[in-house]
């Protein structure tokens, strides 16, 4: 049923028409606000108060998502059956995170590498080559977990421009550097241009390029015809969608940055966050409450765009994972049966680091018209550095920025003089909050991205696993490469190839 044909979202648009959207500034002050709007799983903590809900709306929420059939949903993913249904496939990355993985086959070639480059010290620099899905997580999560980091450089190639791996290469040892070609297909454009320039590069430097390029990759057969020596393949399953991609062998450059142990603490937060995303009451579940908020702000309130604005240097990527993780995913206009969806899916996804963010675009949220949805991500306590000494009072600081942002959003500001220092108000945001980041941490609050996105997906009745908007593109490019006519083409577009 899509969200258009759920019996509660007629009730709520009608509570909303007739009650009006609930006065924030009043709200976010009530002595219970706190024990309704706030959820805990371990030490994060999700702040919900500065939403534009009050009791009824989230009861309701709650309705449409039992209405929605959700919890069965989530029992057939878990229970693999093959709800990715134009790809005829069942969605199997919350098996990567179960800790039975360690046991696998796959899992014991993926270490035991990563363990034997770690130990013999001869590599000192991984290059990560891949796009998309097989590049974001990746990166997102080397930086976030920097201070895990067990010495190795790692790096990451994804532009078709040359001049990035040009850069790259000028500062790379071929006696020392090992490339990792990921892609799912092992067929996307930009990565296997790059990993032939790659290629290119070892040859001229005497090097033999089968010792020093390893394939990550859902498409065996196509790695070893490009010369990938099947020993250095490490294979994930084609039921692994890229954005959900880096708790698989995806993740190799992140086993390599942070150790073994590291990673299983990744990857045993990832599975904390799914143990209750599995059984936890609709009422308490956190993912699929911050799911009903988002579709909250998105279909009810009009919101089309939603900010993700992490407090924390090292979680400067997450903003671009997150947008291809929702924007890819929910970025539909068909429902699961291939019917027209009713109502709009994803909003748009986007964001910055902050400060950083708060002197750019924090302006259009404070006092442009439409009131865009925020979500603030900041660990509570800072994980120490190796070289300051009085840097506390500076996080201090960082804390203070983004709960102070949370609440001028939310509370406004009136001159009844001077109308461009008027501030309405009233604007909604999220404050995600944990104790310090670590792996576990880290792994936790990615799976709750994750888990989000396919609630969402869920709630509208979409397939949030296949992304053929993406194809189209790509065919046409390799139309225009392979035929000179370009009969199909614009007379603007004929001009521009000359
Ligand atoms: O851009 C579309 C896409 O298909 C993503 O879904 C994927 O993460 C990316 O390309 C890279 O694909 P591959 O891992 O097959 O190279």
């Amino acid at each position: 049923m899509q969200l258009a044909h759920n019996p509660i979202t007629k009730i709520l648009f009608e509570k909303l028409k007739s009650n009006g959207i609930p006065n924030l500034q009043n709200l976010m002050f009530k002595k219970d606000r706190i024990k309704h709007f706030e959820f805990k799983l371990g030490d994060l903590t999700i702040d919900l108060t500065r939403q534009l809900l009050d009791e009824e709306i989230k009861d309701d929420l709650v309705k449409l998502a039992k209405a929605s059939n959700i919890k069965q949903k989530i029992m057939d993913m878990f229970s693999r059956k093959k709800i990715n249904t134009s790809e005829n496939r069942s969605v199997d990355h919350f098996s990567l995170r179960n800790p039975n993985r360690f046991q696998t086959k796959e899992w014991i070639k993926l270490k035991n590498f990563a363990n034997k480059i770690l130990d013999k010290k001869e590599i000192n620099h991984i290059v990560n080559i891949g796009i998309g899905g097989s590049d974001l997580g990746p990166f997102m999560v080397t930086e976030a977990l920097k201070s895990y980091s067990t010495g190795i450089k790692i790096s990451y190639v994804s532009n078709l421009d040359p001049s990035q791996i040009s850069d790259l290469l000028e500062n790379c040892d071929p006696k020392k550097t090992i490339f990792i070609i990921s892609s799912k297909s092992f067929a996307t454009t930009e990565t296997m241009k790059n990993a032939q320039l790659a290629k290119q590069w070892l040859l001229k430097s005497g090097r033999s390029f089968e010792n020093s390029m390893i394939a990550v990759t859902a498409s065996v057969s196509k790695a070893m015809e490009w010369g990938i020596n099947e020993k250095n393949i490490f294979a994930f399953s084609e039921n692994i969608g890229g954005r959900y991609s880096l708790w698989s062998s995806v993740g190799l450059p992140i086993l390599l940055s942070i150790g073994e142990s590291n990673f299983k603490d990744f990857l045993n937060g990832a599975h904390e966050m799914d143990k209750h995303f599995m059984t936890a009451d609709i009422n308490h579940n956190i993912p699929v409450i911050l799911a009903l908020v988002r579709i909250w702000n998105r279909n009810f309130l009009n919101s089309y765009s939603h900010c993700i604005v992490p407090y924390s240097h090292r979680l400067a990527k997450l903003p671009s994972w997150a947008q291809q993780l929702e924007m890819e995913s929910n970025g539909k206009s068909v429902d699961i049966k291939g019917n027209k969806i009713l109502m709009p899916t994803s909003p748009l996804v986007w964001g910055e680091v902050g400060t950083n963010a708060q002197h750019s675009f924090f302006q259009f949220l404070h006092q442009g018209i439409e009131k865009i949805p925020l979500d603030i991500l900041i660990s509570r306590k800072i994980i120490n550095t190796k070289v300051l000494d009085d840097y506390e009072s500076n996080y201090n600081n960082l804390v203070i920025n983004a709960i102070a942002q949370a609440e001028a959003l939310a509370i406004g500001s009136s001159d009844n003089i001077d109308t461009n220092k008027n501030f309405s108000g009233g604007r909604p945001s999220t404050i995600i909050s944990w104790e310090k980041s670590n792996p576990y941490s880290i792994g936790m609050i990615l799976a709750l991205y994750e888990n989000i996105t396919i609630s969402c997906g869920f709630i509208w009745n979409i397939n949030s696993f296949d992304q053929w908007g993406v194809q189209l593109g790509k065919e046409l490019i390799s139309k225009i490469e392979s035929n000179n006519e370009h009969e199909e083409l614009s007379p603007s577009a004929i001009k521009f190839l000359g």
